[in-house]
């Protein structure tokens, strides 16, 4: 069986550990010859890759191992790029959550102003990955989780037409998880969904076992009185996400015939969010005080030891959605999978020219979409107004404009003002200097 050679960029990331881990545990179904870190901030990733060499040496030491800063090192000879940067980082997602804020408008990683914040510093990280990707390893495919993902695809659909890139969210699987435990499944591969919207803007319209047992009216049930928290607790969860999964009830009731993703929390009850918000405390903070934390302490308790078992990490099971997603390229498995493409006609009565998040067949070509037909008026309004928000942000990164991103920003649901998205605006540029581009 053919061994591939794999580059995780952004290798500081506080998720290559459990990827690691989860990439050990597929070996079987996806073998790997190599496995190289990529990041622009070598102290940060030594701490990550020092610790996952003694895991990779303990476990697999026949897979070749190295990290580097140097682009030439760490692309060449690739058959996959995983990228999950984050231009800025954790000090950046902070402001793009404050910020907003002290407007009395959401601050969220990928939602509203934020998230368009984080958009405009991510364009450009993602895009030198592409090129990287071309000029060392032209055969290679990226799969890309690097957020915010909706925004970094247009981008790509603008300015890399060709590329091998896809996009791809776990948000979904995280929710049809969820639905599978409701339903009584022991796993949501026992489900086949049809599934269609923007990234993190999306709502399923089908849900049935693999006999084609319609299971939406005991997930409706449910979801109607406890939103996506199911009734025997599985792994703890934050207070904050568990907000966000019971929140989902509401979000449902203004569409009951589908089952929605809970990001559609921050168009819908946007006043919801703000009122719930501490602005002095936001969700950076919480990942910074403890994935963060966890992750790099763990790394480091395990490299001055030796071995992997004097620290805790955790295996990010929910990411073998990346091993499904590589193996249908490598293996032609045409497995079906929720991806972010070019609509092209899937949705009949949509921008074809919109990115958008639906299922499709995935082989060694790439994706096949899956045709999702007529959406009802709601969703196309909503994906209407914020598709042209993501338009408008690629827009005005490439053309440097002032204009077009207050329009972007102007333009979010979770914005109520043209004054009120320029204050925010004119703020974020004071913070974003070193990442965007100048606007004039
Ligand atoms: P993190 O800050 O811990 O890690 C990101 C790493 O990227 C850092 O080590 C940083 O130095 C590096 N980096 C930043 N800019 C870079 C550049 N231009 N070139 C190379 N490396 C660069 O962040 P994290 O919380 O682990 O998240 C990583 C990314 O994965 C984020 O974009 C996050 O939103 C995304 N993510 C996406 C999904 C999804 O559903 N699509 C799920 C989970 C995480
Ligand atoms: C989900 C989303 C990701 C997002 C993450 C944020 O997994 O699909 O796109 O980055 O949540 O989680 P965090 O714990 O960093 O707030
Ligand atoms: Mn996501």
């Amino acid at each position: 069986m053919k061994k591939f050679s794999v580059v995780i960029a952004g290798g500081g990331s506080t998720f290559t550990p459990g990827i690691i881990l989860m990439l050990l545990e597929n070996l079987k179904r996806f073998p790997l010859r190599a496995i190289k870190f990529y990041d622009n901030d070598a102290e940060r990733q030594e701490i990550i890759a020092k610790a996952c060499e003694i895991i990779l040496t303990e476990k697999a030491p026949e897979i070749e191992f190295c990290y580097t800063t140097d682009p030439k090192t760490a692309f060449t000879d690739v058959d996959f790029v995983m990228a999950h940067i984050r231009v800025g980082k954790y000090p950046m997602r902070e402001k793009d959550e404050k910020i907003p804020l002290r407007h009395g408008v959401l601050g969220q990683e990928t939602c509203g102003p934020g998230g368009i914040a984080y958009g405009m510093r991510s364009i450009g990280g993602v895009l030198e990955l592409v090129e990287y990707m071309e000029k060392y390893s032209p055969n290679a495919w990226m799969l890309n989780y690097s957020n915010p993902a909706a925004i970094v695809a247009e981008a790509t659909r603008r300015l890399k037409p060709n590329a091998k890139i896809l996009n791809i969210c776990d948000m979904p699987i995280g929710i049809e998880s969820r639905m599978a435990q409701i339903a009584g499944l022991k796993s949501r591969k026992e489900m086949r969904v049809r599934y269609y919207g923007l990234n993190h803007f999306g709502w399923w319209t089908q849900v049935e076992d693999l006999q084609g047992n319609d299971l939406l009216p005991v997930i409706r049930k449910h979801v109607a009185e406890h939103g996506y928290i199911p009734k025997v607790a599985g792994e703890p969860v934050e207070a904050s996400w568990n907000d966000t999964f019971g929140k989902a009830k509401d979000v449902w009731a203004l569409d009951p015939s589908t089952m929605p993703n809970t990001y559609l929390k921050y168009y819908l009850f946007p006043d919801y969010v703000v009122a719930h918000s501490d602005p002095h405390h936001t969700r950076a903070n919480e990942v910074m005080e403890h994935r963060e934390k966890n992750v790099f302490s763990a790394c480091r308790a395990i490299t001055s030891a030796g071995k992997s078992s004097a620290g805790h990490l955790e295996i990010d099971e929910h990411a073998s959605y990346i091993v499904d997603l590589a193996t249908a390229i490598a293996f032609n498995t045409q497995e079906r999978m929720l991806l972010i493409v070019p609509n092209n006609g899937s949705i009949i009565n949509f921008d074809p020219e919109a990115m958008v998040e639906i299922p499709c067949i995935v082989g060694s070509h790439g994706p096949e979409p899956l045709v999702m037909g007529k959406i009802p008026l709601f969703q196309k309004g909503m994906m209407s107004q914020q598709v042209a928000v993501e338009k408008l942000v690629v827009e005005a990164w490439i053309e440097k404009s002032y204009l077009k991103l207050w329009q972007a920003i102007t333009m979010s649901k979770t914005v109520p003002s043209a004054t009120v998205a320029k204050a925010i605006l004119d703020d974020l540029i004071e913070v974003n200097k070193d990442y965007w581009p100048e606007l004039k």
